[in-house]
């Protein structure tokens, strides 16, 4: 029985961590001479288990070769895993068809995606689209260009002194005007996990389409692209135990298939003449050049891992530690937690530090063992909105332990002390 079989067995109570976390080599060791690595950075990006190392390295050894091209055995053997890698990701969101599935760089590469083509295609000067102010970069700037190339309005929804969307705005906010709306599913600061399907119908009765950013959703709750009814669904690969430079754009099949392609090249065409070109079919009319092919089938391994986990088993964890994030640090004074309550949440808990730089607190921490990041987190009109400049982020996954957050408990402490001492 692998540990995986045997930590799901007792899912519906807790996870067994401890055995999971030996399916992933690198959590295993110490740094700063004797602190146990307490991994706390998993919204930036998330460890790989045994399997997936090597899913890839089985690839490399056995299998691979470039696909779509070749007659030879060995590209055959690659072609149909990539495929069965699509089939994985379909099956895994619930879409229709392999067709509405486009393997990217990643989520930014997805979103981009969109704004080049589906939004050059049908946005004009007259037309908005409808943002929060909570993004991540990845869900401004492409719409901020496409805003610069098109003329047309951008629009935010605002957020609650809490970090919660303020949903009343929305009956002003969409119109007859508003063409698309991109939200993140859940925020990579505040956590908060947004009602997307909410929003969603709200949207489609006002007539515009719904793009989710959802980097921070896609690997910790339940997506059905079909229940939620969203058009476009973008996600990263490194944020599920995968691999990096793999991302996965969901799009509607009609909605892929009438939008132009936006890079030219190998694969995405169907006929090439020396003055004109006809493109392919969707997915692969958005699959210019050679793609991530050993990627793919890490991803692929990966989704078999969390899904044999269980994906509401690791959300019903990730509840329970950011529960008990919250206590340990609400008992400290000085920290102030930003965004929801821990029942809104997903496993992100950003905090402030009463006169202390978020940098330095991340760099004492590590010094603790413990990986946080710090900054803006690629969301600067966020901290803005907040009041600041910077925030400390802890966040969790499935490998995620409470003595992982005691830790940052104690090293927070430290922190202040060293501080103290310094005044
Ligand atoms: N988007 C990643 C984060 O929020 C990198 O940290």
């Amino acid at each position: 029985m692998t540990s995986v079989e045997s930590s799901t067995k007792t899912a519906a109570a807790s996870l067994d961590v401890e055995r999971l976390r030996a399916d992933f080599p690198i959590l295993a060791q110490t740094i700063h001479k004797d602190k146990p690595l307490s991994f706390l950075d998993n919204a930036a990006s998330t460890q790989r288990p045994s399997s997936v190392i090597r899913a890839i390295s089985d690839l490399y050894e056995n299998d691979y070769a470039n696909v779509h091209r070749g007659i030879h055995w060995l590209s055959e053997r690659s072609t149909d895993l990539y495929e069965q890698a699509r089939e994985k990701v379909r099956g895994f969101i619930n879409a229709r068809s392999v067709e509405e599935i486009v393997f990217t760089s990643g989520t930014t590469a997805s979103i981009n995606t969109v704004a080049r083509s589906w939004g050059d295609a049908n946005i004009g000067p007259d037309d908005e689209i409808l943002l929060s102010v909570m993004e991540h970069h990845s869900n401004l700037v492409p719409w901020q260009q496409l805003s610069e190339r098109t003329g047309c309005r951008l629009r935010h929804l605002p957020i609650s002194d809490d970090g919660l969307l303020v949903l009343d705005e929305l009956d002003t906010l969409l119109g007859e005007r508003t063409k698309l709306v991109a939200l993140a599913g859940v925020s990579n600061v505040l956590g908060t996990i947004n009602p997307i399907e909410e929003i969603t119908r709200r949207a489609h009765e006002a007539g515009a389409l719904v793009l989710v950013d959802a980097a921070q959703s896609v690997p910790h709750q339940v997506t059905d692209v079909q229940a939620s009814g969203v058009d476009f669904l973008a996600f990263s690969g490194h944020k599920l135990l995968g691999p990096s430079g793999i991302g996965v754009l969901y799009g509607r099949r009609e909605l892929l298939a009438a939008m132009p392609p936006f890079l030219g090249g190998g694969s995405m065409i169907d006929e090439v003449f020396l003055d004109r070109f006809t493109p392919a079919e969707p997915p692969t009319k958005f699959e210019a050049g050679t793609p991530p092919i050993a990627q793919a089938i890490g991803l692929a391994a990966a989704i078999d891992y969390v899904s044999e986990v269980g994906i509401e088993a690791i959300a019903a964890h990730e509840r329970m530690l950011t529960v008990y994030a919250h206590e340990v640090l609400g008992q400290i004074d000085g920290v102030t937690i930003l965004g929801p309550a821990p029942e809104h949440k997903a496993g992100i808990v950003s905090f402030l530090l009463d006169r202390i730089h978020a940098h330095d607190v991340a760099q004492i921490l590590d010094r603790h063992g413990v990986a946080v990041r710090a900054g803006h987190h690629c969301a600067q009109p966020l901290h803005e909105r907040l009041g600041t400049t910077a925030s400390t982020r802890a966040s969790f996954y499935l490998y995620t332990t409470r003595e992982e957050i005691d830790r940052l408990g104690e090293g927070i402490l430290a922190t202040q002390k060293v501080f103290r001492r310094r005044k």
